[in-house]
């Protein structure tokens, strides 16, 4: 008999059923609460609520176990290319040799971004924040290509939109990145695979065919995979919802962004360098920043550090730890902040405050030091973190979309005043 959940409200008992997923995750489907009892759940910054059923990503924070697919996320970074792994993500196999090279020429056809974007540089600062500037083109990628906006379209059409937003972001990230320098464009070549065509657009010289050192495109393709996709999170759940509402590619990867952009998500790679550049500053002493931390009356949170899923370790922190010191080895770098960086983890992997707290090293404790040794400036990491975010964004957007789920729309439990009267504004 299949397994339900008894639910006393008063002196009545509502039978709810239970749901597992294909990895055992368990839940108790409340899709027909309201209708039965009248009630609805509160749950704020949805600790305790799924809000789908996915078949892209599974993790479980417990063991520390992140798959795409099914694929462990080390056999993928240490074996796999990001085109490949995105071809995953949103197509749900790996593919043939065939389907990758006729992905990567799919994809090698689109890149080039309509002329008329170029004006959109001029108008930001030249200090702008990156984040800003990639939301914003993203969304103004929509007025370029009009058709994505037809909210039921072919599988055909909907594979177009996803390639040109693929494609496309590589272009507008790299141009970003040289409008920040006051340096022209580089126009992409069809020659190279996706990412080191964005290595060439992003470091190489107008006039010439650099070659890019293979042991930076080895560390791209890492640190996009690894951040290819991390199921209902902020930026996930954003793309979502927006997207629910029948929004184009555009607008919801444009909403995305925004919302990884906040240094409690995707902008930590951001703050943690930043942090660790003034404990530098301020003599390295780590064990006065770990008791900051740790202070209820200082704001100061170890950046980096804690996770709202993963309470034993992060398995993409891992294997990224491992690739900073073999790149920065390989890149000949001696970088102070990585010493710092891994005496904090030291402490504060003793500490109890950051033990019974399950607080351990997340993803982006290491890669801005990595992207930093790349060559990239601080304030590029958390736009890097979208290039890599995209196919998981795409992948959940198309997922929504298949599912023919409903437009987001939570409910809320009023707290605010009830009947007033208007008073005059003479009178107030
Ligand atoms: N430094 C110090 N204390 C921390 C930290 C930290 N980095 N993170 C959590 N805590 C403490 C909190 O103060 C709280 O303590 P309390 O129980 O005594 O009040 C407890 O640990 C639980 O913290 P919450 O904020 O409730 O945990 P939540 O799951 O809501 O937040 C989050 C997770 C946002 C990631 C948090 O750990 C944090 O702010 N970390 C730093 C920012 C960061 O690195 N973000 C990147 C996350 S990974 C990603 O998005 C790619």
């Amino acid at each position: 008999m299949a397994e339900t959940a008894q639910l006393k409200i008063g002196d009545k008992t509502f039978e709810l059923p239970v749901i597992e997923g294909t990895e055992g995750e368990k839940a108790i489907d409340i899709s027909k609460l309201r209708d039965q009892t009248g009630y609805v759940t509160l749950d704020i910054g949805y600790k305790n609520t799924g809000a789908t059923k996915s078949a892209i990503t599974f993790l479980d924070g417990e063991q520390g176990i992140l798959k795409y697919r099914g694929y462990p996320i080390e056999q993928l970074a240490e074996k796999s290319s990001f085109i490949e792994v995105a071809y995953l993500l949103i197509y749900g196999e790996l593919p043939t040799a065939d389907q990758l090279k006729a992905f990567q020429y799919e994809l090698s056809r689109h890149t080039l971004v309509h002329e008329d974007m170029k004006k959109f540089f001029d108008g930001f600062p030249s200090k702008s924040h990156p984040m800003g500037q990639l939301s914003s083109l993203v969304s103004a990628l929509s007025a370029f290509y009009p058709e994505s906006l037809k909210p039921s379209q072919t599988t055909e059409e909907l594979n177009q939109s996803i390639i040109k937003m693929l494609a496309k972001m590589a272009t507008v990230v790299s141009w970003i990145y040289k409008k920040s320098l006051g340096h022209p464009v580089i126009y992409p070549k069809n020659k190279y695979d996706y990412v080191t065509n964005f290595l060439y657009m992003t470091f190489g010289q107008r006039t010439e065919d650099v070659t890019i050192d293979p042991v930076v495109i080895d560390a791209m393709n890492k640190l996009l995979i690894l951040h290819a996709d991390h199921e209902q999170n902020c930026s996930a759940s954003t793309v979502r919802i927006v997207g629910s509402s029948d929004s184009n590619i555009y607008a919801s990867v444009s909403a995305g962004i925004s919302a990884l952009w906040g240094p409690l998500h995707g902008g930590a790679n951001q703050a943690v360098i930043e942090m660790l550049e003034k404990i530098k500053e301020d003599g390295g002493d780590t064990d006065k920043w770990i008791a900051k931390a740790k202070d209820k009356n200082d704001p100061f949170r170890l950046m980096g550090f804690g996770h709202r899923v993963y309470k034993n370790f992060d398995p993409r922190a891992k294997i990224i730890k491992k690739a900073c010191d073999d790149i920065l080895e390989k890149l000949g770098i001696n970088d102070e902040v990585l010493e710092i960086a891994k005496k904090l983890e030291e402490v504060a992997l003793k500490d109890p405050y950051f033990v019974e707290r399950k607080l351990y090293p997340n993803v982006d404790f290491y890669s801005g030091i990595i992207y930093r040794a790349l060559g990239f400036p601080t304030d590029m990491f958390t736009v890097l973190f979208a290039l890599g975010r995209l196919p998981g964004w795409i992948a959940q957007w198309k997922e929504m979309k298949e599912n023919k789920e409903p437009i987001g729309r939570p409910r809320q439990i009023y707290v605010g005043a009830t009947s007033k009267e208007y008073v005059d504004i003479a009178n107030r």
